[in-house]
This record gives C-alpha cells, sequence and structure tokens, in this order.
C-alpha cells in the first residue's frame, strides 16, 4: 500500500494543563519525536503487518536527517521520499496531564508536496492512505490517480480544512475523530458516544465505510450499504494520546489490505490506537502487530475475533 502524507520534528511539552490566552504554564519536561500525520500512518502500517511505500518531503536541515534516519529503521520503502530546501515541517505537541494533547504545525517542507513535484510514483496499489497535511490538490491528484488504476482510497480527514468537497468525495473509506466529524457536518458539538453511529450513517454515504473513532470508547461505523455498529476500545493507562489517530488509520488500512473485514480491522486498529497511548511520541509508541494482537485476544475470545 501506498501512505501518502506529512513529516514532522515533533516538539513535545508536558504541561499540567493547556495555558488559556494570555497565561503561562510550568512544564515538567520536553522532548522531541518523530511525527507527521503521513509518516506517522506509514510507520503504523509497516508494523501493523503491511507493505508500505510512503511520499513525503523533509527539508535538507537537521531534523530532516534525524527523521530520515528512523524512518530507515522501519523497512517502509523510502524511494519517494523527496528532500527541498524548505524546512522540515515541525510540530509543537502540550501534552497535558491524562495523556490529552494540542498541536500546532507548520507546514515547512511538507508545503512543497505540490502535485508537480510528485515523484514519478506508480500508483497502482491495492490502498492509498491520506491525511490533509499537504496540500489538498496534491492529494486530489494523488486519489485519483489510484482510482484510475482500480485501487481504493481511504482518507484520515486530519485536520480538517477548507474545501475538502472533492477530496471527500474520492474517500472510499473515511477516517475521523469526534471533533473532526463535527467540523466535517458543522455540527455544534464534537460528536458523543451516543450520537456517533448515526453521525457514521451520515457520512458512510455514497462510500464504503465511515469511521468515527472515540478514543477510550472505541470505534463507530457504517457502510455505504447500511450496517453499522460500535466497537468499544481496549481498557489501558493512558500516557499520551499523541500517535493514536495515525495508529489506528495505520493499522486498519493494513489490516484492510491484508483483506480482513471491515469489523475486524476496526477492533484490530482500536487495539493498535490503545497501545499507542501507552507510550510517549507518535512514531515512537506505534505499536508492532504482535502487541496488537495479542492486545485483542486478552480482552476477546478467540472464536468471537
Ligand atoms: O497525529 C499526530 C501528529 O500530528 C503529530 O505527530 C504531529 O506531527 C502532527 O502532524
Ligand atoms: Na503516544
Amino acid at each position: 500500500m501506498i501512505v501518502m502524507g506529512s513529516s514532522n520534528m515533533d516538539i513535545v511539552l508536558r504541561v499540567p494543563r493547556a495555558p488559556c490566552a494570555g497565561e503561562t504554564v510550568v512544564g515538567s519536561a520536553y522532548d522531541l519525536h518523530p511525527g507527521g500525520k503521513g509518516a506517522n500512518q506509514a510507520v503504523a502500517a509497516q508494523r501493523a503487518g503491511a507493505s508500505v511505500r510512503l511520499i513525503s518531503a523533509l527539508g535538507k536541515d537537521a531534523y530532516g536527517d534525524l527523521l530520515h534516519e528512523k524512518l530507515s529503521q522501519e523497512n517502509i520503502d523510502l524511494a519517494a521520499l523527496r528532500r527541498f530546501d524548505t524546512p522540515t515541517g515541525l510540530a509543537f505537541i502540550l501534552v497535558e496531564e491524562g495523556g490529552q494533547n494540542r498541536i500546532a504545525i507548520i507546514s515547512g517542507a511538507n508545503g512543497d508536496l505540490q502535485p508537480a513535484l510528485l515523484p514519478p510514483v506508480n500508483f497502482a496499489h491495492d490502498i492509498l492512505l491520506l491525511q490533509l497535511e499537504i496540500p489538498l490538490q496534491t492529494v486530489t491528484v494523488a486519489a485519483l490517480r489510484t482510482h484510475e488504476m482500480g485501487g481504493r482510497v481511504i482518507l484520515n480527514a486530519s485536520p480538517v480544512g477548507e474545501d475538502l468537497g472533492e477530496i471527500l468525495a474520492l474517500a472510499d473509506m473515511l477516517l475521523v475523530n469526534e471533533i473532526e466529524a463535527m467540523q466535517l457536518l458543522g455540527l455544534s458539538h464534537p460528536v458523543s458516544s451516543q450520537d456517533a453511529v448515526a453521525v457514521a450513517v451520515q457520512l458512510a454515504a455514497g462510500r464504503q465505510v465511515a469511521v468515527i473513532t472515540l478514543g477510550k470508547a472505541g470505534a463507530a461505523w457504517a457502510t455505504g450499504q447500511g450496517k453499522s455498529g460500535l466497537l468499544p476500545g481496549f481498557p489501558v493507562a493512558v500516557v499520551d494520546t499523541t500517535g493514536c489517530g495515525d495508529a489506528f488509520a495505520g493499522a486498519f488500512s493494513a489490516s484492510i489490505a491484508a483483506g480482513d473485514s471491515i469489523e475486524y480491522a476496526i477492533t484490530y486498529a482500536n487495539a493498535a490506537g490503545a497501545l499507542a497511548a501507552m507510550h510517549e511520541g507518535a512514531q515512537a509508541s506505534l505499536p508492532l502487530r504482535p502487541a496488537i494482537e495479542s492486545l485483542m485476544t486478552q480482552y476477546i475470545p478467540a472464536d468471537a475475533i
């Protein structure tokens, strides 16, 4: 499968709580972690058992070198990883006590990934996994090329920006969290576990499946054919939720690429997301397939999986 999207250096500050406007809070520690939704999801999918080619962009700077070195340890096909003169993308992440995060990003080299600069990639792959941290036009062109070649597009619509009509129409499978679902539908509150299935049904119209991730509560899903449900999450000790959505998207896509059912893929992805919450950092916290399977078997009777 192909994963196309951003690479960022994550600067992570642990704070007791996020500051209000005009306020300063004193944190306890900071760290640099490899991140970016594209790179994270590529690592997540590869560790979850897929064979991944990553299309992404780094700067020709020290952060770019570091991210490149980390990605090189993952067996991912990096032939389509570009280096530009623009600095490497940066994410500024506040992690509160309890593991909740707030993220602001600067695109940097990710913004240089214009359609014309797309490496001469062969889009003849079964699955293309996308997010929205690189130029929308590039994401759209890649989705169109994948469809031309008979492949399927999985879109993690994150972060939600403007003018998403065309890319949403190209998403065979749509993955969002409770805030992104609210933003896409113009709702006034983040989607709650109670309404999540009904909202997933709305988002699934005209596509194979829509999934709304709900953190601890698991994920609600609906198919375009009218099947729907809620699959519970796995109870774990939460340290840092950064990368959980990427663990979910990568593991879900790896499972779909392996030919699993939608329900199995969501359960597998719920387990991957839970494991990612147990450790600091995005890429550093993404689980390997045996760990995901073992969490599943710990909570689900073998004949029910
Ligand atoms: O989804 C988490 C990621 O979002 C972080 O790694 C950060 O880089 C931002 O892209
Ligand atoms: Na994490």
